[in-house]
């Protein structure tokens, strides 16, 4: 990344249940909530960059068309974390449902501030990598269909499209596949349930997010002594 664009495509998939070392639901913890975290962090110098440049700003998340395998509800905002019950494959879709329903609510937040930045979702098709490692079953159905599925430069071609065509230009909140606005299943257009995982979002990430906003400030202060 740097500061007129930024990805968030690092994840995981159908691991056994176990905790990051913040005490989250791994598949959560990685594909959603890291994500959501280093974009907050980045957004102030994010924003400030495309005003001082004139340039646009673009956040561009991985999702997958997966999202809509997830559990009852959507996401379990009263038991994240808990074990009985998980299902690894439900877990990687709750992880992308919220990665979607996340970008939503700061495609909102941005419009409204009439920021220079956008947010899009890209559902990179699917392609033959190493992410089906923790699933013997998805491992094997990988490795028999593989010629058939998108090879990593077709993978990634959607994505770069989304960081860096023109005609993207002013599109946010938008799910996009094969280089073209599409639309997630409808359990992804619920901005109630957007809004309330943004709040619990902020409620497990806030401390990181406070103490780089006291730095900036400090920053500045000495910066005008
Ligand atoms: N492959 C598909 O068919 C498909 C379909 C839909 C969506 N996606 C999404 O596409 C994205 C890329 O997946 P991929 O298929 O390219 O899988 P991949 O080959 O396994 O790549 C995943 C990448 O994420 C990194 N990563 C995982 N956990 C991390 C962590 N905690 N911190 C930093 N980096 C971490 C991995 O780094 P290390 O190698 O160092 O672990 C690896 O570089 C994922 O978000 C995935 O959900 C893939």
């Amino acid at each position: 990344m740097d500061d007129r664009w930024s990805s968030n495509n690092a994840g995981i998939m159908a691991c056994p249940y176990s905790l990051s070392a913040d005490g989250i639901e791994l598949q959560f913890a990685t594909n959603y909530l890291g994500h959501f975290l280093l974009t907050n962090l980045l957004l102030s110098k994010m924003k400030n960059t495309a005003e001082q440049t004139g340039t646009e700003g673009r956040i561009v998340c991985v999702t997958s068309a997966l999202h809509s395998q997830t559990y009852k509800g959507g996401i379990l905002l009263q038991g994240i974390n808990e074990k009985s019950g998980y299902s690894q494959y439900k877990a990687y879709g709750q992880s992308k449902l919220a990665v979607i329903l996340s970008a939503n609510e700061l495609a909102k937040r941005l419009s409204k501030e009439n920021a220079n930045v956008t947010i899009n979702c890209v559902h990179p098709g699917v392609i033959a990598t190493n992410i089906v490692r923790h699933s013997k079953i998805l491992a094997l159905a990988t490795k028999l269909i593989s010629p058939f599925l998108k090879s990593i430069p077709q993978g990634a071609a959607t994505q770069c499209f989304v960081a860096l065509h023109p005609s993207v230009n002013k599109v946010t909140g938008k799910y996009i596949a094969d280089c073209k606005v599409s639309s997630p299943h409808s359990i992804a257009n619920n901005p109630e349930l957007a809004e309330r995982l943004w709040e619990f979002s902020l409620s497990l990430t806030s401390s990181e997010i406070t103490s780089k906003a006291s730095a900036e400030q400090n920053e500045s202060s000495a910066n005008n002594v």
